[in-house]
This record gives C-alpha cells, sequence and structure tokens, in this order.
C-alpha cells in the first residue's frame, strides 16, 4: 500500500521569538502538521512549553497540531491540551503504567492517540497496545533534545513496528523522530514510516519552507 508521507516540522528547533513567522514558513512550504514537543524535566532532562504556547500556536495556523508529551504522569494534562487545540497526542509507553487507559482518555477526547516508544524499549512492548493506537512514535534518538544524530538501529524497529501492526490488521501511522534529514528520509520511509519530524534540518535552515518541500521530495524517494 502506497500512502502519503506526512512532513511534521518540529518547532523545538524554531526560533520562539518568531514563532508565528516560522510556523508560517513551514505552512508555506506545505507542512502536514506542527509537531509539539512538551517536556517537564523529569520524563525528560529538559523543560519546554505547556498548553498556553499550543493554544497560541492554534490561533494561527490551520495546520493540525501533533503534541508529544515527554512527560510523567500525562494523564493529568491531557485535557488541557486538547483544549488548547492538540490535534492528536503521544504519550511515551516508559512513562505509563497504565498505558491502555491514557490511550482511551485521550481518544474519548476525538482526538488521535500515540505511543512513544524509546530507542531502549523493545518492539514487544507495544504488542498489547498496537490495535488500539492511532500512531506510533518511533525516537530515533533519546529524547529531550533536538539536533541529535538519528540511531541507525531505529530502521530495523521501523520495519518491525510495521510488521506487528500489520499483523494486528492496524493502518495506524509510524511518526518517526530525531535526526531525520533529506539523506534519511527515504530509508525512513522505505522501512514503513509514513509520519517524518524534523526539527534541526528544517528550522535550523535560512529557509524552512523550501527545506520542508526538500524534505517531502526526500522522503518521496522511499515510497514504494
Ligand atoms: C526530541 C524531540 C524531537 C526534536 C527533533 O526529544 O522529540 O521532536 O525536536 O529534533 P531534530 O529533528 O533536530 O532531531
Ligand atoms: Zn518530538
Amino acid at each position: 500500500m502506497t500512502r502519503p508521507v506526512l512532513i511534521a516540522p518540529s518547532i523545538l528547533a524554531a526560533n520562539f521569538a518568531a514563532l508565528g513567522e516560522e510556523i508560517a514558513a513551514a505552512e508555506r512550504g506545505g507542512a502536514d502538521l506542527i509537531h509539539v514537543d512538551i517536556m517537564d524535566g523529569h520524563f525528560v532532562p529538559n523543560l519546554t512549553m505547556g498548553p498556553p504556547l499550543v493554544r497560541s500556536i492554534r490561533k494561527v495556523t490551520r495546520v493540525p497540531l501533533d503534541v508529544h508529551l515527554m512527560i510523567e504522569d500525562p494523564d493529568r494534562f491531557v485535557d488541557d491540551f486538547v483544549r488548547a487545540g492538540a490535534d492528536m497526542i503521544s504519550v511515551h509507553v516508559e512513562a505509563l503504567p497504565h498505558l491502555h487507559r491514557t490511550i482511551q482518555l485521550i481518544r474519548s477526547l476525538k482526538i488521535k492517540a500515540g505511543v512513544a516508544i524509546n530507542p531502549a524499549t523493545p518492539v514487544g512492548s507495544l504488542e498489547e497496545i498496537a490495535a488500539d493506537v492511532d500512531l506510533v512514535l518511533v525516537m530515533s534518538v533519546n529524547p529531550g533534545f533536538g539536533g541529535q544524530t538519528f540511531i541507525p538501529r531505529s530502521e530495523s524497529k521501523i520495519q518491525a513496528i510495521r510488521a506487528l501492526l500489520d499483523a494486528r490488521g492496524s493502518q495506524a501511522h509510524i511518526e518517526v523522530d530525531g535526526g531525520v534529514d533529506t539523506g534519511n528520509a527515504a530509508r525512513i520511509v522505505a522501512a514503513g514510516a509514513d509520519v517524518l519530524v524534523a526539527g534541526n534540518s528544517i528550522f535550523g535552515t535560512p529557509d524552512p519552507a523550501g527545506a520542508t518541500r526538500a524534505l517531502r521530495a526526500a522522503a518521496g524517494a522511499g515510497v514504494a
């Protein structure tokens, strides 16, 4: 099956003093999603933003907002992020003893639910939840910071997750996050991913619109 590849620029690498313009540039470049990284200084060793920023972004773009929660106890905040305008929320399997409950909570709020998985977490940890999610977010770096190098082993992990989803009859997206650029996009897509998150390779360039288009073109080479 050929599925369109979605490009999700991550604003973590954007200039926050000019965030509206940065997002407008990504939108001009054809961004399908805006990826918003939420970090709490506990689950990951960095701090970012919260629901108020999501609310502000919601006002300046019609592009769906893809919220990646890298926080402890995400259940406390899911409702706030949905009210702020999140269209999809991903939570980490490593942060949740009651993952199924959290996924149901997100879905009960009528948005898409994703499960995120760290580089050291085995694919098997997704077995019991694979049929219940709209997307699997594969971390191809250790979460917490932009600008890290893609971990090559992520490619075989993407293949294994696509096989698991197929076995469950699931059409869930596979989103890949960390170190994605024009040099590896085709391989990532060929492995079975269909959503590419990109921070530095888009907002770390002088032309985020052009970089968004370039990433889509590069990804196209990996579509079967
Ligand atoms: C890292 C975040 C990523 C980050 C990716 O924890 O989840 O979304 O913004 O940045 P790049 O594309 O620069 O690796
Ligand atoms: Zn992210």
